[in-house]
């Protein structure tokens, strides 16, 4: 299927590791020009600052040309084991919600005036299914990512009068650094006879809660994203699509 996205600037934010990483080879793949707005990447973004997100976009449109695309990957966890939520402090919640809700709002909007102006553009949030079902291993990440999809339906009511399509896609269980930690927090606090190693507790888990049984690969995630970025969905904005192997199911 042709995506027609060659020659257009793309921004993946997250995009130095995991689901955003593979989002950048899917665009990349396409003939995208690809600008990585990363904390760990070539320009040091850090998204829960609005300076830092102003100045990679200065220096994204000075260097590749105006942003077509945006893809928001960028998040992080508490690193805890938040069942039940009293083990968290107050304090726990506060960072992941600055770097997983600021700035998702900062990226927003930093990109939208451009697009607004030039009537096209397309932005895809990356949630979770953690966002859906109030997972209890860590509320402020759930909560979190409830907030993302939410303000992607915001976002997508106020810019559709001008051409841009905003969705969000939701994936289940992916082997990433951000799911390693998930395991790490679950692993700590267990007694020695109940702990399980990554492998153990993720070929569990995933039986546990998804019909297709297996994880997903971040590639299958990039797929999803880069059909929502082409005129091949030209008519999509304002959804949540999964891509977790049928652990959610909407009807
Ligand atoms: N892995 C999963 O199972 C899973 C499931 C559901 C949703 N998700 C979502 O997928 C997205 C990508 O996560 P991943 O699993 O690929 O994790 P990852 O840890 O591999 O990648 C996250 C990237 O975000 C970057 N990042 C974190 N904080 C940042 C900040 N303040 N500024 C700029 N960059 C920052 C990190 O440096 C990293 O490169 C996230 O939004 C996550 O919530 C992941």
């Amino acid at each position: 299927m042709d995506l027609d996205l060659s020659g257009h600037v793309a921004v993946v934010t997250g995009g130095a590791s995991g689901i955003g990483r593979a989002c950048v080879d899917a665009f990349e793949r396409e003939g995208c020009r690809v600008a990585i707005w990363d904390r760990n990447g070539p320009g040091k973004v850090d998204v829960s600052s609005a300076e830092s997100v102003a100045e990679a976009l200065r220096e994204t449109e000075s260097r590749l040309g105006p942003v077509r695309h945006l893809v928001h990957a960028a998040a992080m966890g508490s690193g805890k084991f938040g069942f039940p939520f009293l083990n968290l402090a107050a304090g726990d919640w506060s960072r992941v919600l600055e770097v997983n809700i600021m700035g998702m709002l900062h990226v927003a909007q930093a990109l939208a005036p451009g697009m607004m102006e030039r009537r096209m553009g397309t932005m895809v949030f990356i949630g979770s299914v953690a966002g859906q079902i109030g997972s209890q291993t860590d509320p402020p990440y759930s909560a979190s990512k409830a907030a993302n999809i939410n303000f992607a339906q915001c976002l997508a009511k106020d810019l559709a009068g001008y051409g841009v399509r905003v969705n969000t896609v939701n994936p289940g269980m992916v082997k990433t650094p951000l799911n390693q930690a998930v395991w790490q927090a679950w692993h700590d606090q267990q007694p020695e006879a109940l702990r399980r190693t990554y492998e153990e507790w993720a070929a569990e888990k995933i039986k546990a809660v998804a019909p297709l049984a297996r994880w997903q690969e971040p590639a299958e995630i990039a797929d999803m994203v880069a059909f929502l970025s082409s005129s091949r969905a030209s008519a999509v904005t304002g959804q949540t699509i999964n891509v977790d192997g049928g652990q959610v199911m909407h009807w």
